[in-house]
């Protein structure tokens, strides 16, 4: 019998939040009766029913370990959840990766046309700020000041955007072990950082906890994208919902093809555990962050 990366209490958990923001989403993202509906219906493609929802997840548990409320909480899980599947649209097309299947279905620009994925990514990158600058994500506006700068941070030059850079190069760059992981902790990194301490920004909480926080974010990131990238030499396309090979056919340097296979599992799971360790000031409260620490290496999808 094969074995579940997935405990069931995290199962449940992720079911409940998957659900919670696909409804948020639904409300935040509506459709609209003039002629640029085309671009909210892609919006809508790209961002509801689909994906793990771990980013989102993440606001969720941080939050709830500073006793921060759902409502508001949700709000900024539905924000990293745009900015994510907007670098997803961007990521897909002809220009950048050229891929034809996300999250099991056809890529945004596949299901409409590339201006109009061009443009869904655009708004919803835009709309994730709109979303943190209202007051109903949070009273104090010098939290929604932190939380939007953050997340500009998380997401631009020095972030995703800069790693995303070095990635589309990264086959003639010659990268060693230091510079992938840069790479990775940039593509992929800031947006879990992001997730992992909005918690602790929403309920004001600095020092210690917020770089427990930081610091488990860090280890979970590089961890995560090295199962992404073994998931793509290993994985099964129709279990994944994306396409495999993909990094090795561009000639892409990633953690597997230097370090092989094998070395690349025991830094993921090496990384995992010392994501977890570094949770230690919050207890049990913690308990679902530990878990998603060892689903994301030993994830399947
Ligand atoms: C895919 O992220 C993009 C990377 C950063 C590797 P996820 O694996 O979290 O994608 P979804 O949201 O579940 O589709
Ligand atoms: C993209 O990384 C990460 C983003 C910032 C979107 P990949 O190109 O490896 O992601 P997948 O494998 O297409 O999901
Ligand atoms: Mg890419
Ligand atoms: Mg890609
Ligand atoms: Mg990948």
């Amino acid at each position: 019998m094969s074995k579940t990366p997935l405990s069931p209490r995290l199962a449940d958990a992720l079911t409940v939040t998957s659900r919670a923001v696909n409804a948020e989403l639904d409300h935040l993202l509506p459709l609209s009766d003039g002629p640029d509906v085309r671009v909210h219906e892609a919006m809508r493609y790209a961002s509801l029913d689909g994906g793990k929802r771990l980013r989102p997840f993440l606001v969720m548990q941080s939050a709830s370990l500073f006793n921060v409320a759902e409502s508001a909480a949700l709000r900024v899980a539905c924000a990293i959840e745009m900015v994510h599947c907007y670098s997803l649209v961007h990521d897909d097309l002809p220009c950048m990766d050229d891929d034809d299947l996300r999250r099991g279905r056809p890529t945004c620009h596949r299901k409409f046309d590339e201006s109009t994925a061009l443009l869904a990514g655009d708004a919803l990158l835009t709309k994730a700020f709109e979303v943190l600058a209202n007051p109903a994500t949070h009273a104090d506006p010098l939290v929604r000041c932190e939380l939007v700068s953050d997340l500009a941070h998380a997401s631009g030059g020095q972030g995703m955007v800069g790693g995303q850079m070095i990635d589309l190069q990264a086959h003639l760059l010659d990268l060693d072990v230091a510079g992938i992981t840069r790479l990775q902790q940039m593509k992929t990194g800031r947006l879990f950082s992001f997730s992992c301490e909005a918690g602790a920004v929403m309920g004001k909480a600095h020092g210690e906890l917020r770089l427990a926080l930081r610091n488990y974010a860090h280890d979970l990131g590089l961890a995560f994208q090295i199962a992404d990238d073994i998931l793509d030499v290993e994985g099964d396309a129709a279990e994944v919902g994306k396409k495999v090979g993909k990094d090795a056919d561009a000639g892409k340097a990633t953690f597997v093809s230097l370090l092989g296979l094998d070395r690349a599992r025991s830094q993921a799971d090496m990384l995992a555990d010392q994501a977890c360790r570094h949770l230690d000031p919050f207890g049990e409260k913690a308990d679902l962050m530990r878990d998603v620490a060892r689903y994301v290496v030993q994830r399947r999808s």
